[in-house]
């Protein structure tokens, strides 16, 4: 999904080389989410001049531009704003005229960066058309851009506020976005806004700040109300935009970043999608809500809202703290690996110790989730417990869901988000809704979460990034702790969602005593989890080898399993398609003769998985029936099992209890699908048309 980065500096030197620097930069970091091109705008020499760069492909394709140009990057500003963005297209294909930021004229009065998707931009683009405005792209940010400058141009005594004026703009945008506007009427000000996607604000200075919070300004309802029926007329589309006649919003002299000392001082302001891209500058940081507006200028930052109730939360907290990032920089760099998804994969073993630090211990067979505790009461008296994810996450909440219905003995639903609210399903006040998720930010996911709440379920968050939309909307939840996932393909995170997931069916099923022996065993398994992952990452030349060998030439894999192992083989083949772009599916080996069946013969690949559970005898019977029909398949199964017949090539993993299989038996398929990428030379961290946060539905 797109990126956007903005950076302001107040009362503090930088030369235009340091300010590309960072812009470029800030763009690197959130490379991974996934984009087509990317492009910046900064000031000019003269006076309410504005420059662009813009690149389609890499982040690296616009360094080489500015280097190639002959904007002299040695002057210097006390003060200014800038705004950078890479694009993951949605509307108009990748290329320099539909690459942010857009402007709204060729005097480049309003530029805009934006994330999302403004649903009715063929509506306002319509409009505006009428209205003789020209369009240069195919973008509906240029509609934002144009819908800016006309709203502008309508007040003709110029007086109202650049927040006033987004605000007027954001009443009339439909969909889920990010922007952030500059404007060369608003000189070193920046407005920035959000509803649906993600974005935060990193702060940097040298003195200590007065305060660690930023109250939130809410405009007096007549003054939203007016600004909202001077643009609506709601007889059709094309008639929306009357001449609008904006309320002069008066901006509260709070001064929050003054220094100790009450005086101005130097200080910068970083605004991205994603920590990050703002890790490396400063580790404080403030997150907006949905309908913020946060407005920057004189080193001052303000907090506006669109309405005074509109969240749909009951409380809409009166101030944004800001946070400490918990990242480290190191946590965002490759290090020694040649992808982050390989970095990924090999950090298992310690960022399963991470999920389970502090949880387990391993001495009294206690779990503590300090962040259900509260919650747990209502979990266990819960009819019903819904799974709501999307992909890998999914995947994971399926991998438990035996488990949790073993151990809790409530019925479990596992949905795809997307189909749930397809599907408008019913869900009620004693439902224990649970949403999983990487990012935090998947939109679907972040719906069907909104839809729960509405019904007055239990919202429970089981989330890696903090900060994120889903960690702050759940009633409650469980961090997995992963540490930051930057590899488009999901893999630490889905053993840590894994392991979170079984200390919650832990947690409430403690007041069970005929589970004791149960639930004390798995724990055990839990402690020799990380030593097992490391084993079986030993095995990694092996697998490149099979996948240079026996692979090599497959253009599908199947990979089949059932009961706990349904939800690896789905895993598995996601990361093979997603990655390698060679078709693979999951199989529920119970499922083969209803269809399945008929794709095997000897020139079908298959990944059969034969670990040791109760089940071993059925996978054994579905074996029988695929060799006999001289497929020759390639067998997961444990160590030191001697019921593989000779010759049959093997995938061999430690054995652990049932439940915890998956875990070891999913190590081999992500180093599998990363080798064949590798072979065919696919670029592992950036799979085409793929993004890693998906925050449209
Ligand atoms: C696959 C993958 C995706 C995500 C899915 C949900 O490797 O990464 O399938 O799992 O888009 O994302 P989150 O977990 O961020 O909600």
């Amino acid at each position: 999904m797109c990126g956007i980065f903005g950076y302001c500096n107040f009362l503090k030197e930088k030369d235009r080389k340091e300010i590309l620097e960072i812009l470029c930069t800030g763009l690197a970091r959130q490379e991974y989410r996934g984009y087509d091109s990317a492009g910046l705008g900064i000031d000019g020499d003269k006076p309410g001049e504005i420059v662009f760069f813009k690149e389609v492909g890499k982040v690296a394709g616009l360094r080489q531009r500015i280097s190639e140009s002959s904007i002299d990057t040695t002057q210097s500003v006390m003060s200014q704003v800038s705004i950078a963005h890479t694009r993951w297209a949605t509307h108009g294909p990748p290329s320099v005229i539909n690459c942010h930021p857009l402007r709204s004229d060729v005097n480049n009065e309003f530029i805009v960066v934006h994330n999302g998707i403004v649903t009715n931009a063929t509506a306002l683009r319509q409009v505006l058309q009428k209205r003789g405005f020209k369009f240069e792209s195919d973008t509906d940010t240029e509609a934002v851009a144009i819908l800016t400058k006309y709203v502008y141009d309508s007040r003709h005594d110029k007086r109202m506020t650049f927040t006033a004026l987004v605000k007027t703009v954001l009443k009339e945008l439909e969909g889920s976005f990010a922007l952030v506007f500059k404007s060369i009427h608003f000189p070193n000000e920046i407005v920035t806004a959000r509803r649906g996607s993600p974005l935060l604000i990193g702060v940097k200075t040298e003195k200590k700040l007065k305060v660690d919070f930023v109250d939130v300004e809410f405009a007096g309802a007549e003054a939203d109300t007016k600004a909202v029926e001077s643009l609506v007329v709601p007889t059709s589309p094309t008639s929306r935009l009357a001449p609008p006649s904006l309320p002069k919003v008066s901006r509260r002299q709070s001064r929050n970043f003054m220094s100790e000392d009450g005086m101005p001082q130097p200080i910068e302001f970083f605004i991205a999608s994603d920590a990050s891209a703002i890790v490396e500058h400063t580790k404080r940081v403030l997150y907006l809500e949905d309908d913020d507006i946060a407005h920057i200028a004189e080193g001052q930052l303000h907090i506006h809202r669109l309405r005074r109730d509109e969240s749909g939360k009951a409380e809409m907290p009166a101030i944004r703290n800001i946070e400490t990032l918990e990242i480290e920089i190191a946590e965002i760099m490759k290090g020694k690996f040649d992808h982050f998804m390989q970095k990924e994969i090999y950090e298992q073993p310690e960022s399963v110790v991470n999920t389970m630090r502090g949880r387990v211990n391993f001495d009294d067979y206690k779990i503590t989730l300090g962040g259900l505790r509260a919650y747990l009461h209502i979990m266990r008296r819960g009819r019903r417990i819904v799974f709501c994810a999307c992909g890998t996450s999914y995947h994971s909440a399926l991998a438990t869901r035996a488990i949790f219905e073993e151990l809790t003995e409530i019925p479990v639903s596992v949905e795809l988000a997307s189909d749930f609210l397809d599907r408008k399903t019913p869900i009620f006040r004693d439902d224990i809704c649970v949403f999983v998720s990487q990012s935090g930010e998947t939109a679907d996911t972040i719906l069907a979460l909104r839809y729960c709440l509405e019904r007055g379920a239990l919202c429970v968050g089981v989330v890696n990034t903090v900060g994120s939309t889903i960690s702050r909307e759940t009633h409650c939840g469980i961090h997995i702790n992963a540490g930051p996932e930057v590899g488009v393909a999901s893999t630490k995170a889905y053993t840590s969602q894994y392991i979170a997931l079984m200390l919650m069916a832990l947690q409430l099923s403690e007041d069970r005593i005929s589970f004791t022996e149960r639930r004390n065993q798995i724990i055990d398994g839990l402690r020799a989890l990380p030593a097992q992952i490391k084993s079986v990452l030993e095995n990694d030349k092996s697998l490149r080898e099979l996948a240079n060998s026996v692979l090599a030439n497959s253009r599908s894999l199947l990979l089949m399993g059932r009961g706990y192992q349904h939800a690896t083989c789905l895993e598995g083949a996601l990361k093979i398609k997603e990655i390698s772009y060679m078709h693979s599916e999951g199989i529920l080996a119970g499922e083969l003769k209803h269809g399945p069946l008929a794709l095997i013969d000897e020139n079908m690949p298959v990944i059969i998985i034969m670990t040791q559970d109760s089940l071993y005898p059925k996978v054994q019977s579905a074996f029988e029936q695929i060799t006999a029909r001289k497929a020759q398949p390639i067998v997961v199964c444990n160590e030191g099992d001697t019921g593989i017949k000779a010759g049959v090539k093997t995938i061999r993993v430690p054995r652990t209890m049932d439940c915890l299989q998956g875990l070891l038996n999913i190590i081999p398929l992500q180093l599998l699908s990363y080798h064949l990428a590798i072979k065919n030379g696919f670029d592992v961290d950036f799979p085409r048309n793929l993004a890693k946060s998906v925050t449209t539905e």
